[in-house]
């Protein structure tokens, strides 16, 4: 079986965030003590991808690369990918392709920031399925403003609309899109909607057509959280702070997951403990060295 590798979609124009986002990628901006990448970026290292590639605006990727390097010290591969103009989250399929040479992909969105106990385990279940893809929906007090699920009265999915006028569901598709191999092959025959993208939902019903997309539901006890407005930007940040603070436990450390996993050995993480120097961050990596 290939290796299933991952890919963060971190390009855009963030202009609902503006002026913020004029000299800096949204997805660089802050959550509370890390930056917003990290978060999208733990989720696929939970589920166990260690080669992945970060695709970003041809301006904003010098410093993703500062941020990020080559991804060696969480024991993983990164390629950097340009997307020159922002097409559409589809775009990324035809953009990664080489990248990912015929291998099944996750794809998740550097602005989505997912929490929730048993996210290993449901990531694991989509990772399992090597053909087709899988998708999660998620209940939402506002589903127009995303991907939108149609469920028919037997509860299979009829279709996928975006940002529907009337929602035909609550449940929104979130950004976390495990695909086949196909994906790419699939995504270079998507048409521009009628607000100029290629469209993610069009590449998932063309899955769906074929009877291949699955989507599963994103419980009540999982947060998935926006960052698409500045309150939902201040309420994320403010999110991982309560619960952080109140467990002692990092959300979205990359460091951590990478420590756990085998993937860096204890010498390591000593290692990028000191570059934290003795702020909270570095601390907190010190004492899982016990
Ligand atoms: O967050 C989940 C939603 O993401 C899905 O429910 C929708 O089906 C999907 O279309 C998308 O909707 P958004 O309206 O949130 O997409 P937005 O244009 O805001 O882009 C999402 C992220 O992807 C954002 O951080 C910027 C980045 N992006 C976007 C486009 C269009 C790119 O990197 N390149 C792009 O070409």
């Amino acid at each position: 079986m290939t290796q299933r590798k991952g890919i963060i979609l971190a390009g855009g124009s963030g202009t609902r965030l503006y002026p913020i986002t004029m000299g800096l990628s949204k997805q660089l901006l802050p959550i509370y003590d890390k930056p917003m990448v990290y978060y999208p970026l733990s989720v696929l290292m939970l589920a166990g991808i260690r080669e992945m590639a970060v695709i970003t605006t041809p301006q904003d990727q010098a410093q993703f690369q500062r941020l990020l390097g080559d991804g060696s010290q969480w024991g993983l591969e990164l390629t950097y990918i340009a997307q020159p103009e922002p097409e559409g989250l589809a775009q990324a399929y035809i953009l990664a392709k080489d990248f990912l040479a015929g291998a099944p992909s996750a794809m998740v969105l550097g602005d989505n920031i997912f929490f929730g106990h048993g996210l290993p385990e449901i990531l694991a279940a989509a990772d399992a399925q090597t053909t087709g893809g899988t998708v999660f929906g998620y209940r939402v007090a506002d589903p127009e403003r995303y991907g939108v699920v149609d469920f028919a009265p037997d509860g299979t999915v009829r279709q996928i609309v975006e940002k529907p006028k009337v929602a035909p569901s609550r449940y929104a598709v979130t950004g976390l899109y495990f695909l086949d191999g196909t994906a790419p092959e699939r995504a270079a025959k998507v048409e521009k909607s009628e607000r100029g993208e290629l469209e993610i939902t069009t590449l998932l019903e063309m899955y769906l057509a074929d009877g291949k997309l699955s989507v599963q539901q994103m419980g009540r006890g999982y947060a998935w959280l926006d960052t698409g407005t500045h309150g939902s930007l201040l309420d994320a940040g403010n999110f991982v702070r309560t619960l952080s603070e109140r467990q002692g436990q990092q959300i979205g450390s990359p460091d951590e997951i990478a420590y756990q996993r085998g993937w860096i050995d204890a010498d390591a993480l000593r290692a990028r403990a000191e570059i934290f120097g003795k702020n909270q961050y570095g601390e907190y990596l010190l004492r899982l060295l016990g």
